[in-house]
């Protein structure tokens, strides 16, 4: 099958390379509103390139991958849909619940999938909790740990667009917990602290936050998020239940020190998303191949996106207004 990728920068170049080992995929077209970007990746992965939006869509494709910045996705989805091709976007669906929930009507009734990147879904260590959660492994689930640690902040241009850290980081544990629980996101207290560059005040937002979740059985969660990691990128969740525990991450390269000298974990620590999800995204985009081939439905859907953003609206709330938000609140 033919896959056309929209935006070549950080994410989009890193699925280029990864679309390109897929047996599923014959051919790659990409366009990136910076030429010279989408020109090298073109050359990198043996892709064709493509001038502008229209030559993309008109290439004779299967299937679109967008990987442009956030702003764009609600545009790109739409034209997508027009051309008839199934759809991957990157994660969100658009900056606010106005403009998904706009998103999300145009799309009633259509014929073709919309699958969005939240590429957790495919990691082994969470599909395996998701697992012992259902079979009732871990007995009734009291308290959920989510961690995502950034080493190092994004350069100070991404943040004043970046939503702030509940919609660009926390989003992620909070649409993994309601994956591996099944369950919703009822309230939510959200709090944070800038301890570290100006930057982040100035966009009125946080560089470390705590996120307190209620679900709707009563179990409750904390995500805890951090762009200032220096041990390396730490993303984990521990789900705690009645009859055992069992911790996502905690691998041989979690970045952890043990304080009584335990001899492990031992091995060199995560450096960043690319390196610690490189079979996630890989088994999210092959999934995407199946979607497009029409045997699989979209295994994250815009609605569960619409569910994640909505946690990160009412947390987003709650720190600025210092109190617990209900997620019906959010909209
Ligand atoms: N799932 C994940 O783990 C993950 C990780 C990183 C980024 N993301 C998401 O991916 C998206 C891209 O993030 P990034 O870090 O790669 O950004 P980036 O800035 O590195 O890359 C964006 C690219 O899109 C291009 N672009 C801008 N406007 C365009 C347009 N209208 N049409 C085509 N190309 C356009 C830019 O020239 C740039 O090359 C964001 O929405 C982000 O939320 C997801």
């Amino acid at each position: 099958m033919r896959i056309g990728l929209i935006g070549t920068g950080r994410i989009g170049a890193f699925h280029a390379a990864t679309l390109a080992t897929l047996p599923a995929v014959t051919g790659i077209v990409v366009h990136d509103a910076d030429e010279g970007s989408a020109r090298s990746v073109a050359e990198k992965v043996g892709a064709q390139y493509a001038g502008d939006l229209d030559g993309l869509l008109g290439a004779g494709l299967d299937g679109v991958v967008v990987a442009a910045p956030t702003a764009f996705h609600a545009e790109l989805i739409l034209a997508a849909r027009r051309a008839g091709l199934p759809t991957f976007c990157e994660k969100p669906v658009a900056g606010t619940l106005e403009e998904t929930d706009a998103v999300l009507r145009a799309l009633e009734g259509a014929p073709v999938p919309l699958q969005i990147g939240f590429q957790r879904r495919f990691d082994a260590g969470y599909q395996a909790v998701r697992e012992a959660i259902a079979d009732g492994r871990l007995g009734w689930t009291h308290t959920l740990r989510a961690c995502t640690a950034d080493p190092t902040p994004p350069h100070p241009g991404y943040i004043p667009a970046s939503g702030g850290i509940f919609r660009d980081c926390s989003v992620h544990d909070y649409d993994i917990i309601r994956w591996v629980t099944g369950r919703e996101v009822t309230e939510v207290y959200a709090t944070g602290a800038n301890r570290g560059e100006d930057f982040f005040a100035a966009a009125d937002d946080v560089d470390t936050a705590v996120t307190l979740l209620t679900l709707d059985d009563g179990t409750l969660a904390t995500c805890t998020a951090t762009r200032y990691n220096g041990a390396g990128y730490d993303v984990r969740l521990e789900a705690c239940g009645s009859r055992g525990t069992l911790a996502a991450g905690l691998t041989d390269r979690a970045p952890l020190t043990s304080a009584e000298g335990a001899p492990w974990p031992a091995g060199t620590p995560y450096g960043g998303f690319m390196d610690r999800f490189q079979d996630a995204y890989r088994a999210e985009l092959t999934a995407f191949t199946e979607v497009v081939a029409g045997t699989r439905p979209s295994p994250c859907t815009g609605q569960d996106a619409r569910a994640a953003l909505a946690v990160a609206e009412a947390a987003t709330r709650s720190r600025k207004e210092g109190r617990p938000v209900r997620v019906a609140e959010a909209g």
